[in-house]
């Protein structure tokens, strides 16, 4: 559990209600990589997201499927961002893999958790879609 006061200092909580924080802050847990370790594989169960807390991540194709390139990078993650983001989009599978650039301080939420929070709260899921959406067409500028 991490404090909800801490998640809505970022962006992509900010306009979430104090339930909806505090049911989300109870499904998430602050966690660290060293520099150079892969936090997640493409073409695995996504089930992590994360709010990049502290230094930077580098999202990139591993080379692991027919027709890639070996490291090619997607983009870069720096601190408020959002990555996992296949852990709330059918099929749960990650797109790519993320690499700390850095030491790296991020709060993991658990998405099997928050995607039954979201059934529940119909309300929440839509903002959190619509929040997603607005992250990953950030990353295009
Ligand atoms: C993924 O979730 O498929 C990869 C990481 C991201 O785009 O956030």
């Amino acid at each position: 559990m991490i404090s909800p006061e801490r998640l809505r200092a970022y962006r992509f909580f900010a306009s979430l209600t104090n339930q909806q924080l505090t049911d989300i802050a109870t499904i998430g847990e602050e966690k660290s990589f060293p520099t150079g370790s892969i936090i997640f594989k493409e073409h695995t169960t996504a089930n992590n997201l994360m709010l990049l807390l502290e230094g930077g991540v580098e999202l990139f194709y591993s080379g692991s499927g027919a027709g890639f390139t070996a490291d090619a990078p997607v983009c870069s993650i720096v601190p408020g961002g959002i990555f996992g983001v296949s852990s709330l989009i059918k099929p749960y599978q990650y797109t790519s893999s993320a690499r700390a650039t850095k030491p790296v301080k991020v709060v993991d939420i658990n998405g099997v958790m928050l995607r039954e929070i979201s059934e529940r709260n119909q309300a929440l899921g839509r903002v959190l879609m619509n929040n997603v959406a607005a992250a990953v067409l950030a990353r295009l500028h």
